[in-house]
């Protein structure tokens, strides 16, 4: 077997951009010893690392699993199956498979934190791997999981979204965003998307939602007033569910076009980057705030929807989540979109681009 190469974050960074600049680095993989392979282990190739907005917060220790330096990031991967321990008589080599980052990689939380999927090879329970449902490619086979489990884990599980009501989706182009649009159309509701681009925003549409906004301030600075238009597009009333990934200024305005009784998704703040202490110091400064006289006065119901913590304190959500977006993802009714592949050398350029927001959907590195 071949040595390879891994990307390495030495140290917790103040900021993503200061991770990236100075404390993330390419080095050589020693060739992997098959023979020291648990019984229960896999040897995986990876193929295909999706580059997430979560490795750009954990690797500056603002985020809420910390791990400790040095670790390998990429919370989630696939590739293809390079030995087996004694015990895993399943799966040929060369088998393609896409690995759970709730059971290895740095978002676990047992004793394979530490295999994350910038890197040539990693090592992982058999239990972490899941066969690649339908005609997935491994590009998009590895934006599957927590993209579309954390869309399900908002609109179906905290959002109890229904259909014949409209959501209102924030940033629906991104990782997240464009997941819970293509969900939200199957579960039969009505699609307003947001963003700040129109040639994203085409994409958008063409993965079902029914009105999109283009939502950029003039001259391209700040959020433009969107309450209006939202509320003509639901007579007068307001949206019944918000899946807002954006926070900020865009939660302040949404609140002023929700219909009474809404159930509003707290699903992240990717506009406010800088909620959190850096260098893993906790606490949170900049957190967001919300008036509590619209939430009072609509009868709002507003509702945090953290998938993975979620799921640590109740486990027994996941199994039918996993199931519906795997038996998806088989049918071919959702499709992750990937702008933006990079080999692993160009790990830094690729973690640039999902911090401008150049990214439609996902980013991966081959390695
Ligand atoms: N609840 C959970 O369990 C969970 C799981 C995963 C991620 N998250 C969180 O969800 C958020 C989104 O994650 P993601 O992976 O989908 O990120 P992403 O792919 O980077 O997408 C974020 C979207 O936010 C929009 N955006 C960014 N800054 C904005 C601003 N200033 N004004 C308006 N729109 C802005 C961008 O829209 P344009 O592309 O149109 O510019 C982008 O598409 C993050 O905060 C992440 O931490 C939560």
């Amino acid at each position: 077997m071949e040595a390879g190469r891994r990307v390495v974050v030495s140290e917790l960074a103040e900021t993503p951009l200061e991770a990236i600049e100075r404390f993330m680095s390419l080095e050589p993989m020693p060739a992997p010893d098959v023979a020291s392979l648990g019984s229960n282990d896999v040897l995986v190739a990876v193929k295909s690392a999706v580059v997430g907005w979560v490795d750009l917060v954990m690797a500056s220790g603002q985020y809420q699993h910390m791990r400790q330096p040095p670790y390998t990031p990429g919370l989630e991967y696939a590739g293809i199956v390079a030995a087996r321990g004694a015990g895993v008589e399943d799966l040929p080599i060369g088998h393609p498979v896409l690995v759970d980052g709730l059971t290895a990689g740095p978002r676990s939380v047992g004793a394979y934190q530490s295999q994350g999927g910038f890197a040539s090879y990693a090592v992982v329970p058999r239990e972490a791997l899941l066969e690649i449902p339908g005609a997935l490619s491994m590009d998009q086979a590895a934006n599957l999981l927590g993209n579309y489990e954390t869309a399900y884990h908002c609109l179906v599980t905290r959002g109890r979204l229904r259909a014949g009501e409209t959501v209102l989706i924030h940033g629906a182009a991104g990782s997240t965003g464009l997941a819970a649009v293509q969900i939200a159309k199957l579960l039969g509701a009505t699609v307003i998307g947001t963003g700040r681009s129109d040639a994203k925003l085409a994409q958008v549409t063409a993965d079902g939602a029914d009105h999109v906004i283009n939502c950029r301030g003039e001259g391209g600075v700040g959020l433009r007033s969107f309450r209006d238009e939202v509320k003509a597009l639901t007579h007068g009333k307001g949206v019944d569910v918000v899946y807002d990934g954006v926070g900020g200024d865009i939660s302040l305005e949404t609140l002023r076009c929700v219909a009474f009784g809404a159930r509003y998704v707290i699903v992240g703040w990717a506009s406010t980057p800088f909620v959190s202490r850096g260098k893993g110091l906790r606490g949170a400064p900049n957190a967001n705030v919300l008036p509590t006289n619209l939430i009072m006065m609509k009868g709002l119901d507003v509702l945090g929807a953290p998938a993975v913590i979620s799921t640590l304190k109740d486990p027994t959500i996941r199994p039918p989540r996993l199931a519906q977006v795997l038996a998806w993802a088989r049918e071919g009714k959702i499709t992750p979109r990937i702008s933006h592949v990079f080999p692993l050398t160009e790990f830094k350029e690729a973690m640039l681009a999902k911090w401008r927001g150049d990214v439609l959907g996902g980013c991966v590195l081959h390695p």
